[in-house]
């Protein structure tokens, strides 16, 4: 059974935890590259929250902070300061990112107050909506094609490629010099992956490579997937993105998939063991903690979000000790 304390607070100075209590952090923090305009993305974290974090695990513990390909250099060299050991960075790849879109012949066409050429039209909804164009009310958009001489030089030439991962850092709390790993593991159950749990079995009629393949599969890897590229490419776990859906009560904008989450708490901890998420949004971190058995300590300031978080955790029918903060 799951024992939730959740906050409806800033996760500053975590001042409500006692030093060295906790076995492992997985939270995906404000990235700081003002996602969708929404307000609480402005700035990376204060590296005082990652301070925080490592008074509060215990020696050995493993951490997993998501991150953005823009920033994760900055965020890195603050978990560094803090006194973490960068260990690896994973990689959770999906198909659905969208490239930064603009067609800079379009663009220098305006630019030069040059009328671009109509050759059709399409219906547009703002944002993805299942079903597409038909389903809802949409707007009829024309495409264009540049007129002017430069504007078709660069016809088609954009500002990003396609984003298709997210990186991951796996942190750890060091050991102090007198322990080795078993003794660590033993004091304070931490200092080791949960790599049996974690296995990617291996398909139906799949040759097993190595000269002596483990009967579950192979060790997991840190490109993290659920479903084939049909690709030929070594297995791993494949996640796609979350869309909001219209009914759901679950607005978040950065909604993370709770498989995903379930496979990193898997990785990370073993039963019984607490996990902290001090920037819990939705509470995707609580659910994955719910369904295995983990304890769980939130933090979330936005009120909206907080309750969201709240009604998904308390779903987990499995919560018997649950404090609300
Ligand atoms: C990237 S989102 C987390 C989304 C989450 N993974 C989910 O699946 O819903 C980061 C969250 O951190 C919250 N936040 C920002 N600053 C905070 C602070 N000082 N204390 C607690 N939460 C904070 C934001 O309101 C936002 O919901």
């Amino acid at each position: 059974m799951s024992e939730f304390k959740i906050f409806n607070k800033s996760c500053y100075t975590l001042a409500d935890l006692e030093n060295s209590t906790i076995e492992a952090l997985i939270t995906d923090p404000p990235y700081g590259i003002s996602y969708q305009n929404n307000y609480w993305d402005k700035d990376l974290p204060d590296r005082q929250i990652w301070n925080d974090s490592f008074r509060v695990l215990k020696e050995g513990s493993f951490g997993l902070v998501f991150s953005s390909i823009r920033l994760m250099h900055r965020l890195m060299v603050d978990l560094e300061d803090s006194g973490f050991i960068i260990k690896d960075v994973l990689m959770w790849a999906y198909l659905n990112g969208m490239p930064k879109s603009r067609n800079v012949g379009l663009a220098i066409d305006k630019e030069l107050n040059i009328k671009s050429e109509k050759i059709g039209e399409y219906k547009y909804v703002q944002g993805y909506k299942k079903g597409g164009a038909d389903n809802y009310k949409a707007k009829t958009k024309y495409k264009l094609t540049p007129s002017s001489e430069l504007g078709k030089k660069f016809n088609g030439a954009g500002l990003g490629i396609k984003p298709a991962y997210e990186p991951i850092i796996l942190i750890q709390k060091p050991i102090k010099k007198a322990k080795n790993v078993a003794q660590n593991t033993i004091i304070n159950g931490t200092d080791a992956l949960n790599l049996e749990s974690t296995r990617i079995p291996y398909e139906k009629g799949e040759s097993k490579v190595g000269h002596n393949p483990h009967p579950n599969g192979r060790v997991t890897a840190n490109i993290l997937r659920t479903s084939n590229f049909n690709d030929g490419y070594d297995k791993f776990f494949l996640v796609p993105k979350v869309r909001q859906k219209k009914d759901d009560y679950n607005f978040h904008p950065t909604l993370k998939p709770v498989s995903l989450m379930f496979h990193l708490t898997k990785l990370i901890t073993f039963e019984k063991q607490t996990i902290l998420d001090p920037f819990m949004g939705s509470g995707s971190t609580g659910v994955a903690c719910a369904k295995l058995k983990r304890h769980f300590i939130g933090y979330e300031l936005d009120s909206g979000y907080f309750k969201i978080a709240k009604t998904r955790i308390e779903k987990q029918n499995l919560i018997t000790n649950n404090s609300i903060f």
